[in-house]
């Protein structure tokens, strides 16, 4: 792969599909190699769009208007950052030679549907993963929970970030859970995923990055692995590495290695998986940077970022840990357009810290605004350090 200039004739051109703070770092990383970053998403302003060369605003989940702006941008290289896409679209520009899709659209398509990507490392990989079934109405619900055995996790089958997440400890509670699955999941034909509940010891990220090797060869490499705390299946704490038995840390990347290979094509892969001692269970997989993986900001010589952006260009990768870290998430703790930060020097004082605020234009209650990361001499003090940081930052209406 050839390296151009931005805005002539020789620019490599990249196309992110969401444009959130993941994918501004991303963004960041391919403008510090001259490459140009068009970005776009539903609505304006979006964190990668403030860093990218252009931007569209469009729903990308409307096959026709997605092929446009495809067509008319011309990308080499189309970044899916989010799964609410028409992916169709994409594998109709794959197939007809006119970009590359990362890592490929068969695992975009796979991985954007929770019944595609278990099936696959389930009943094709034979991976372990938690007793599960798929369920079409509050009635298939609420046998499916019965099989399997309570409690039980219901999920639309199209949701991330814990959407549409709900627990049920009580078969009553099938009707309510199909309910909320449905007023939160992504598409009209309602189906969700019942599964069983893995007792784990602690949850982990492996973040596994295919690239090409000097010789042409795709190789795959491991980051340390990364623990973190989720709250109603959203990220609120992550930390580098999370100490691991040397036979559960061998599972994982034999689980990660597997998985990855199936999807194929180049990039980071955030490989969600459940330890309990020596035993791992893979839980889900994003084609793409990992919020978890907002560590590697303050751990790694290269961020998962700057990894990603190395890999989808046919680069050379370094994966080594050089510090012990943690991150800490920001809420927007409000319903506010163009909000303010007090305290970022207080927070900035904490040793060690660092913040990213993203500059989304509208802050929610629950939506992710900034992150703070620090480092340790421990998970434990880099996770204290970075807590106290994060609370430090107060969103505030202007
Ligand atoms: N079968 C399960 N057993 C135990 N915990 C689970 C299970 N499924 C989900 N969880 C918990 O909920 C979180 C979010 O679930 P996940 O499937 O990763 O959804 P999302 O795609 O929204 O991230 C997980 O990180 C884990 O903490
Ligand atoms: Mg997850």
């Amino acid at each position: 792969m050839k390296l151009g200039t931005p805005l002539s004739d020789t620019a490599v051109r990249v196309m992110l599909l969401g444009a959130g703070e993941l994918g501004k770092e991303v963004a960041i990383e391919l403008q510090r190699l001259g490459v140009e970053v068009i970005a776009v998403d539903r609505y304006p302003n979006a964190p990668a769009m403030q860093v990218a060369h252009r931007s569209h605003v469009i729903p990308m989940t409307d096959p026709q208007v997605l092929n446009g702006v495809i067509l008319a941008e011309a990308p080499h290289i189309i970044v899916p950052e989010i799964e609410a896409i028409a992916t169709e679209v994409l594998a109709q520009i794959e197939a007809a030679g006119l970009a590359r899709v990362v890592p490929t659209a068969r695992a975009v398509q796979l991985t954007m549907n929770r019944e595609g990507i278990r099936r696959l490392a389930a009943e094709e990989l034979g991976l372990p993963t938690s007793p599960y079934a798929f369920a079409g109405s509050s009635r298939e619900l609420m046998e499916a929970a019965h099989t399997i055995g309570l409690p039980v996790f219901v999920k639309p089958v199209m949701s991330s970030s814990g959407k549409g997440q709900s627990v049920i400890d009580a078969l009553e509670d099938a009707g309510n859970a199909w309910a909320y699955a449905q007023s939160s999941g992504r598409v009209e034909t309602p189906r969700v995923i019942v599964e069983g509940r893995i007792d784990f010891d602690y949850e982990i990220t492996l973040l596994t990055v295919r690239s090409r090797d000097v010789d042409g060869q795709t190789r795959t490499d491991f980051c340390a692995p990364i623990g973190h705390r989720q709250v109603s299946g959203d990220y609120v704490e992550s930390w580098q590495p999370q100490a691991m038995s040397e036979a559960a840390l061998a599972a994982s990347q034999d689980i990660a290695a597997r998985v990855t290979e199936a999807l194929g094509g180049w990039g980071v892969f955030g490989v969600e998986l459940f330890v309990k001692g020596d035993q791992v269970w893979f839980s889900e997989v994003s084609p793409r940077p990992h919020d978890t993986g907002l560590v590697t900001l303050a751990t790694q010589t290269m961020s998962e970022f700057a990894l990603h952006a190395r890999a989808i260009l046919g680069l050379p990768v370094d994966v080594s840990q050089r510090e012990i870290g943690a991150s800490a998430v920001i809420y927007g703790g409000m319903e506010a357009v163009g909000i303010a930060y007090e305290g970022v020097a207080e927070a900035l004082a904490v040793p060690t810290a660092d913040l990213r605020l993203f500059g989304k234009p509208e802050s929610f209650e629950r939506r992710r605004m900034g992150v703070a990361t620090a480092r340790g001499a421990t998970t434990e003090e880099a996770r204290a350090r970075a807590t106290e940081a994060a609370g430090k930052v107060r969103p505030v209406r202007k």
